[in-house]
């Protein structure tokens, strides 16, 4: 039985005032769901006092992103001892907007101003284990596009964003991960993705997971659903066989719409 996970991504929003608030009003709803693990990801700014913040909760804090060198010349950059160190046991790697894939277009962001945000398969998988070897868990990110899903390559391009993530990570190590299914066009869109599809798509990463580790470790990875997950489609999304949770964004940065979504979690 694989435990549901109900991560937020509270992407570049909330101050360090705002960001404790926040974890406070979700303290109820994650204390009244002990089999579920909720986690939230704040801007690395608010880390440190949300540490403080979860403090005898059972809530797990996250990091939106990671960066995979020990320490050095890497300006700007987070290390993942650097996360370890600030209570951070989880970490987002390869979100559809560190790979400059927009689910709602940016009207400023032309093709030099998206090369800042150049995450890719490799990227990924260089977080992914340095992050594993830190103790950190890996959310990993795939999804296709909206272009991508109109021209049929919704099923390749999430194996191979899924196979590239995992190059040459033994499979003891695999069993640990969290994936996101998150369809880059609907993220922040409210265009949710349908929860027979969602489900269809989360079972080609599990299955992808099977091909290359087998039968064992595809059944103990977990597998998010993200995009547009509000308290209305959580209950329907989350019943479902191969959606484990949910990666939330938008619905994350309001206390009682999150805490609905941990409640819509099935139980047993
Ligand atoms: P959304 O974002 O819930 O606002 O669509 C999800 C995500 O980007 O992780």
């Amino acid at each position: 039985m694989r435990r549901t996970i109900i991560a937020g991504n509270w992407k570049m929003h909330k101050t360090v005032s705002e960001a404790v608030f926040l974890i406070d009003e979700l303290k109820p709803a994650a204390a009244a769901r002990p089999d579920v693990d909720v986690v939230v990801c704040p801007p690395y700014t608010a880390l440190d006092a949300a540490r403080r913040a979860v403090e005898g909760s059972a809530i797990l804090l996250g990091a939106q992103d990671v960066f995979w060198k020990a320490s050095g010349a890497y300006t700007s950059q987070i290390a993942p001892a650097m996360l370890t160190d600030l209570g951070v046991r989880l970490a987002i790697v390869g979100h559809s907007e560190t790979r400059g894939r927009f689910g709602v277009p940016e009207p400023d962001f032309d093709a030099d101003v998206l090369r800042h945000f150049g995450e890719t398969d490799a990227t990924v998988n260089r977080k992914i284990r340095a992050a594993i070897v830190a103790g950190l868990t890996p959310i990993c990110c795939v999804g296709e596009t909206l272009a991508e899903r109109q021209a049929g390559a919704t099923d390749s391009v999430v194996a191979s964003q899924v196979e590239g993530a995992l190059k040459e990570i033994p499979a003891a190590q695999v069993a640990g991960l969290v994936f996101a299914y998150e369809p880059v066009w609907a993220i922040g869109t409210g265009e949710v993705c349908e929860a027979a599809e969602a489900n269809r798509v989360c079972g080609v990463i599990r299955s992808t997971v099977g091909a290359m580790y087998g039968p064992d470790v595809a059944e103990a990875v977990r597998v998010q659903y993200g995009g547009s997950v509000k308290p209305d489609n959580a209950a329907d999304l989350l019943g479902r066989e191969h959606i484990d949770g949910a990666l939330v964004g938008g619905a994350a940065l309001k206390a009682a719409d999150f805490a609905a979504i941990i409640a819509a979690s099935p139980t047993g």
